[in-house]
C-alpha cells in the first residue's frame, strides 16, 4: 500500500473529513454576499485538506476534533487567498485565484473574513486555550510572510534564514493542527518544513495539471526558495534572475545544477526527523505514512 493509501485508510478519517467539509460550508454560507461567494469558490476548489487530516491523526480517539480541523483549514484558506495577491499568482487549485476572478479588494475582504471565521468557529466551541494556539500560529504565519518579503530578490539569503521562514509560514500551522488534535507540535513543525521545501521544488518542476499552480512563480516573484538559492550559488543566470533580472532560461538551469535533488534530500531529512519525533501517539503508523506522503508527492 502506498503511503498516501495508508493515510487515507485511517479508520474514521473519511467520515471526519466529510464532517469538516460540512462545517466549512456552513461557515462560508453564513453571511451571503460577495465575500461568501469568493470564499465558496475557494472552498469548492478543494485542496488536499492536509491540515485537518493532521488534526484528526493527532487525536487519540474519542470525540473527533471537527471544529478544530475546520478552524485550521479556514486559516489555511485565508492565507492562500491573501498569499496569491502578495505572490502575484493567478492560478490556485487549478482555477483562477480569488483575486484574479473577483479582484484584489474582494479577495482581501474574503481572506480577512475567513481568518475571523476561523477564530469565531473555535471560540464558539468554548476553549480559550485552543483559540490561543491558533492565534499564535497565525501570528507566526504572518511573520513568515513578512520575512519572505524582506528576503525578496536576495540570492544571498542563507539556508538558515530560508528554513526559519518555512518554520514560521508553514510549520506553525502544521504544528497548531497537531496541537488542536491533542498531539505535540514538534511533528507538525518539522513536517511543515518538509512540506514547504517540496512545494518549493514543485514550483520549479511541477506540472500545472497536478499542482493546480503555475510553475516558476517563485522565481518570477524573486522569492528565494531552497532550490533557487542552491542553484544561484552555482549558476549566474539563476542568480541574476532571482535578483530581479531576466528569467530567460533560468528555470531550466535550476534543474541542471542538481538543486532540485539536493532540496529533496533536505525535505527527506526533515520528514525523517518528524517521524523520529513521534512517540506514544495512537496513530503512529498513519502519521509516519503522512510524513512519507508529504515528501513523495506531485501535487
Ligand atoms: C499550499 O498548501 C501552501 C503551502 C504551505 C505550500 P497546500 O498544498 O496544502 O494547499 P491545498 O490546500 O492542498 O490547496
Ligand atoms: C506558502 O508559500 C504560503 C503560506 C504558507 C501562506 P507559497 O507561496 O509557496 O505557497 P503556494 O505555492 O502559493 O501555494
Ligand atoms: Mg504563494
Ligand atoms: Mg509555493
Amino acid at each position: 500500500m502506498s503511503a498516501l493509501a495508508t493515510v487515507r485508510a485511517a479508520e474514521g478519517l473519511s467520515d471526519y473529513l466529510e464532517a469538516v467539509e460540512e462545517r466549512l460550508g456552513a461557515v462560508v454560507r453564513a453571511h451571503p454576499g460577495v465575500v461568501a461567494s469568493v470564499s465558496s469558490d475557494a472552498l469548492a476548489a478543494g485542496g488536499k485538506r492536509l491540515r485537518p487530516t493532521l488534526t484528526f491523526l493527532s487525536s487519540a480517539g474519542g470525540e473527533p476534533p471537527v471544529v478544530e480541523g475546520a478552524a485550521v483549514e479556514l486559516v489555511h484558506m485565508a492565507t492562500l487567498v491573501h498569499d496569491d495577491i502578495v505572490d502575484g499568482a493567478h492560478l490556485r487549485r487549478g482555477r483562477a485565484a480569488a483575486w484574479t476572478a473577483h479582484g484584489a479588494e474582494a479577495a482581501k475582504a474574503a481572506g480577512d473574513h475567513l481568518f475571523a471565521a476561523a477564530f469565531a468557529t473555535l471560540a464558539a466551541a468554548g476553549s480559550h486555550e485552543r483559540v490561543s494556539v491558533l492565534a499564535d500560529a497565525s501570528l507566526e504565519l504572518a511573520r513568515g510572510e513578512a520575512l519572505q518579503r524582506l528576503q525578496r530578490h536576495d540570492p544571498d539569503t542563507s539556508v538558515e534564514a530560508y528554513l526559519e521562514r518555512c518554520t514560521l509560514k508553514t510549520g506553525s500551522l502544521f504544528a497548531a493542527a497537531c496541537v488542536l488534535g491533542g498531539g505535540r507540535p514538534e511533528f507538525g513543525r518539522l513536517l511543515g518544513v518538509a512540506f514547504q521545501i517540496v512545494d518549493d521544488v514543485l514550483d520549479c518542476s511541477g506540472e500545472t495539471v497536478e499542482t493546480g499552480k503555475i510553475p516558476g512563480t517563485d522565481l518570477r516573484d524573486g522569492t528565494p526558495t531552497l532550490p533557487l538559492l542552491l542553484a544561484a550559488r552555482e549558476d549566474d543566470t539563476v542568480r541574476r534572475a532571482l535578483a530581479g533580472g531576466s528569467l530567460e532560461g533560468a528555470l531550466v538551469r535550476v534543474a541542471a545544477t542538481g538543486a532540485l535533488e539536493r532540496s529533496r534530500e533536505m525535505a527527506l531529512d526533515y520528514a525523517r526527523r518528524a517521524r523520529e519525533s513521534l512517540n506514544g501517539t495512537v496513530r503512529r503508523e498513519e502519521l509516519e505514512a503522512l510524513a512519507d506522503a508529504v515528501v513523495d508527492r506531485n501535487r
